[in-house]
């Protein structure tokens, strides 16, 4: 099967992580167009994904903005557009993996004569996109052959706002288990050069997001003032999408709190794996619904406890009390006492990181993932065969 890819993003954000995974398996007949050039086309070379940047001056394509806004100009849409209808020609389908993608894609695909898949990565809901925005998601998803949603909770928002059910499909996000599999040293070496002081009480909680205020950091500082001295933190991310006031608010926050010695700055990594390995603790702490939230399976596959703020997908992925633990999104003193519980039960919490781990391995394997995947594309594929003859 032939497929064009698209994706607005030339950030490596969680919805480009898992695209590459599922363009992996078609990289000998397949492409992968990204709208601007960046650390996400960089990264596909490296993995041997074809990659197309498309757009012959980068577009500014702000992910948390305005749907249209980076395609506000129709001097840059049109010629857009017209590039993939033309490109689309040589593959069987259009695979829109993000909502300007889609306005693209959906463009595209009517001058092409493909189909359209819409990988549905967010929830369409007001905490996150405004109506305008719901609205030509759901107007151009309806005219999609196939919408992929990250989680049942991006499903029924997509329904509420309008979506129309039967073309939806829930397929959690997958991960390759053998890159959680061994880091088992990782704690020994990473460990002294995360902190300070290293001393065998030291509790290390890590929140892997990017930077950005619905990721709530900001919670997860205010926490920390409420745990005991030993209780330590590590970001691990970067402001992706240009949030550079959020990172001031939180060096501000820090300082008024005391807390410049309990908080480090990793910024963006690539040993995702490892450095959870190293935390006692994974904190995933976004204030609005989290549509899927890689980093909290992630944790799990890794064998590190794991807290999420309840709301979205994350309710999805942990079971409280027996696979991890969640708490309101946006208490920080709720946050803080499961941090104090986690420290205080070693066994309790190794327990649980067990049977999460095992969970975790059984539903979200990148092989079952993308073997459902392609069923669900090589369905739409010989519809539209069919139709053509
Ligand atoms: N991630 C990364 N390096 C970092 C921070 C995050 O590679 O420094 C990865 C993380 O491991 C996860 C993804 O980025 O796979 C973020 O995905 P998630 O679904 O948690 O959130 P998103 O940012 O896509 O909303
Ligand atoms: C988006 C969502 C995130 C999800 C990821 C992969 O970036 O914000 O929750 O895990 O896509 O589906």
């Amino acid at each position: 099967m032939k497929i064009l890819f698209l994706d607005q993003s030339g950030k490596l954000g969680g919805a480009e992580l898992c695209l590459a995974d599922i363009a992996q398996p078609f990289q000998s007949t397949s492409l992968v167009g990204v709208f601007t050039e960046g650390t996400f086309p960089e990264y596909l070379r490296q993995v041997d994904i074809p990659v197309k940047v498309l757009a012959d001056q980068p577009l500014q394509v702000q992910k948390d903005s305005g749907l249209l806004a980076g395609l506000n100009n129709l001097n840059r849409l049109i010629p857009l557009v017209t590039q993939v209808a033309k490109l689309s020609r040589h593959y069987d389908l259009i695979y829109a993996n993000t909502q300007k993608a889609l306005v693209v894609g959906a463009l595209a695909s009517i001058l092409s004569r493909r189909p359209l898949v819409y990988h549905l990565h967010d929830i369409v809901s007001p905490d996150h996109f405004s109506p305008l925005n719901r609205r030509i998601i759901t107007t151009l998803a309806n005219r999609a052959a196939l919408v992929i949603a990250n989680s049942q909770a991006s499903r029924d928002a997509f329904i509420q706002a309008g979506g129309q059910a039967e073309r939806v499909h829930v397929v959690y996000n997958g991960f390759s288990l053998k890159t959680y599999s061994n880091c088992a040293d990782a704690r020994e070496q990473l460990r002294p050069g995360l902190l300070a002081e290293p001393t065998s009480s030291t509790f290390l909680v890590g929140q892997f997001s990017r930077l950005s205020p619905w990721k709530g950091q900001h919670v997860l500082i205010e926490a920390l003032q409420y745990c005991p001295e030993n209780v330590i933190a590590v970001l691990v991310g970067d402001a992706l999408f240009g949030e550079q006031d959020y990172v001031q608010q939180l060096h501000q926050q820090i300082q008024t709190l005391n807390l410049e010695h309990r908080v480090k700055f990793l910024g963006f990594r690539s040993d995702i794996p490892q450095l959870m390995a190293t935390c006692d603790l994974v904190a995933h702490t976004s204030i609005a619904p989290e549509p899927f939230g890689r980093v909290i399976v992630e944790a799990m596959l890794c064998g590190t406890p794991v807290v999420a703020a309840a709301a979205g997908g994350a309710m999805e992925l942990i079971d409280h009390g027996q696979t991890g633990w969640l708490t309101p999104p946006g208490d920080a003193k709720k946050l803080a006492e499961i941090i104090k519980t986690c420290q205080g039960e070693a066994s309790q919490s190794q327990r649980m990181v067990q049977k999460a781990q095992t969970l975790a391995q059984e539903r979200f394997n990148l092989d079952a993932t993308n073997l459902k995947i392609a069923q669900l594309l090589q369905g739409i594929a010989n519809r539209s065969v069919t139709a053509k003859i």
